[in-house]
């Protein structure tokens, strides 16, 4: 059996519109750390999932005449399907709607209640009669209902509240202890002064709307947000169900990614919940930073400036994408989505770069043996270079893939895939094929740059599932020449390979044609 686990998780989302690229975001660095630990070996459980109870959903669903399941339905089916589309590893998907979730969140609840960690009060807020929906004061936008602008009335109602406020020095000494419990570590001044502001109890229950999850002993009242949306975390591995096998295997998760603007729900609320059902907390708590798009603002449902991921999966290819999202932004930071910058990175990293020593190698390969390289090779000083830069490589990914800095293990990929092309440039195989005398020569100058992409293709394979496979095809890899422990060898394909040219992995694009044709699919 293997021991060695590791349980990632994305936010779920809500299903009160279509998935769109700042979703695919998050879950698409979920996916390459998810595919990078099963390459080193360990038992990965990566879930993803919907949020699908609460007041917008509700309203969402009544604006468009369905039930509130059926609405649900049908929009789960389209982030399944996109993820689906772009090739996502998830090995579990929970909706906040299963009955078995349902049934965990109550019990959690009743837990909870019975330890005396949630009480009933009253809650005090502002209500916005058409929306039925209750405001806190700061949640008002001038004064007025943040959903439609009319006047809100000032208003009390009964409800259940979680203990939160008895957790400030258990979470200061938590950040002070872990330091790498939230990363980056720039967000953890932003929660110190949150909490030392002064924590109060958390209302986590409603009565103004019914599209949630009941209180088990007080129907009359739902299970707001965050309650049952944190805790699908330990409900989807069966936390409070007949069998939590999966639980006790792969809890604590060693790491949760979320979008900075969730970080404090899940860097207070949540460990504050584990800590009162008593249970190991997350190991860590990442914030990635936005996408933004076109006027500097957030990409969300609501403001309509969508681009679409499976139109640029369709133009692209799903691995280009997925490239572009995760070496382009830094995972903590904010940036600027545009299509310009895509189509750049393509031409200029997998076109040019990947793609042309791929096609440059396999070809001479082709052109000056026949596709099969001579046993006998006669190395130089020369490669010393490359061989040593590729023998640190896997190490210096490693550091970067172990601290979440996908676009530093991806630059130090691509930084020996130029240094490759470098290489061609240097020895110029085509003048030593010029003289019979030099074929070992030539033969070990074209063994090097196989060997290189070898060790390319597996460090990729995180991030580009679809195409290492092709590269590797081309050049005869088999399964146990592309394992994690040979990424750090030197010289594992065997002398007299078979090379085998294969298709284009990415086309050139034509930037300002393509823009304009993208500019016409906006319109
Ligand atoms: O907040 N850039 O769901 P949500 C980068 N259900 N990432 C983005 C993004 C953008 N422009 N827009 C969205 C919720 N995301 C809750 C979460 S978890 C227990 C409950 C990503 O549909 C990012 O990861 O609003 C963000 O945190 C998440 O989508 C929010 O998705």
């Amino acid at each position: 059996m293997n021991n060695k686990t590791f349980y990632i998780t994305t936010p779920i989302y809500y299903p009160s519109g279509n998935p769109h690229l700042g979703h695919s975001y998050c879950t698409v660095a979920t996916d390459a750390m998810a595919r990078y630990k099963r390459l080193c070996g360990y038992d990965v459980m990566f879930l993803t999932g919907t949020d699908e109870h609460g007041q917008k959903i509700q309203t969402n669903a009544q604006k468009e005449n369905l039930p509130p399941q059926e609405f649900v339905d049908k929009l789960v089916a389209e982030f399944r399907n996109l993820w689906s589309i772009m090739d996502i590893s998830n090995d579990r998907y929970i909706r906040t709607t299963d009955e078995s979730h349902k049934k965990s969140v109550q019990k959690i609840f009743q837990t909870l209640y019975d330890k005396g960690e949630i009480y009933k009060g009253i809650y005090e807020g502002w209500y916005c009669t058409p929306c039925e929906s209750f405001f806190t004061e700061t949640q008002l936008v001038d004064k007025k209902c943040p959903d439609c602008g009319r006047e809100v009335q000032k208003a009390k109602e009964e409800a259940y509240f979680f203990k939160l406020s008895k957790y400030s020095n258990k979470l200061l000494n938590l950040y002070e202890e872990n330091p790498e419990f939230l990363m980056p570590e720039s967000r953890r001044n932003e929660m110190i002064s949150f909490i030392k502001n002064g924590l109060s109890d958390l209302c986590v229950t409603r009565t103004s709307f019914d599209w949630g999850i009941k209180v088990p002993f007080d129907k009359n009242h739902v299970i707001y947000v965050w309650l049952d949306a944190l805790t699908n975390y330990i409900t989807a591995l069966g936390y409070g169900s007949d069998n939590d096998e999966d639980f006790k295997k792969y809890w604590p998760a060693d790491v949760h990614f979320v979008g900075k603007e969730i970080i404090r729900f899940h860097a207070i609320i949540w460990p504050a919940i584990l800590m009162a059902l008593e249970l190991p907390l997350p190991k860590h708590i990442y914030g990635h930073g936005w996408l933004l798009f076109g006027d500097g603002t957030k990409m969300s449902k609501s403001k309509g400036n969508v681009v679409d991921p499976q139109t640029l999966c369709d133009r692209y290819g799903v691995d280009a994408v997925k490239y572009f999202l995760l070496r382009e932004i830094p995972f903590g930071s904010d940036s600027i989505f545009t299509n310009e910058a895509l189509i750049n990175r393509i031409n200029s990293d997998l076109a040019n770069d990947l793609g042309n020593l791929v096609s440059r190698t396999t070809a001479m390969v082709e052109k000056y043996f026949n596709g099969v390289l001579p046993q006998e090779i006669q190395s130089e000083s020369i490669d010393d270079e490359l061989i040593n830069m590729a023998r640190s490589l896997r190490k210096n990914y490693e550091d970067s893939m172990e601290s979440f800095k996908f676009s530093n293990a991806l630059a130090c990929v691509f930084k020996f895939i130029s240094r490759s092309n470098k290489y061609i440039d240097e020895t110029m195989p085509w003048a030593l094929s010029k003289d019979e005398k030099n074929r070992s020569r030539l033969a070990c100058v074209l063994y090097n740059l196989c060997e290189s992409l070898r060790i390319v293709s597996i460090l990729l394979t995180p991030f580009m599932p679809n195409t290492t496979p092709k590269i590797q095809e081309q050049l005869g890899i088999t399964h146990e020449m592309s394992t994690w422990e040979s990424a750090n060898e030197w010289g594992v394909l065997p002398r007299g390979i078979k090379i085998k040219k294969g298709d284009v992995l990415f086309p050139r694009i034509d930037v300002d044609k393509e823009i304009a044709e993208l500019n016409d699919i906006i319109k």
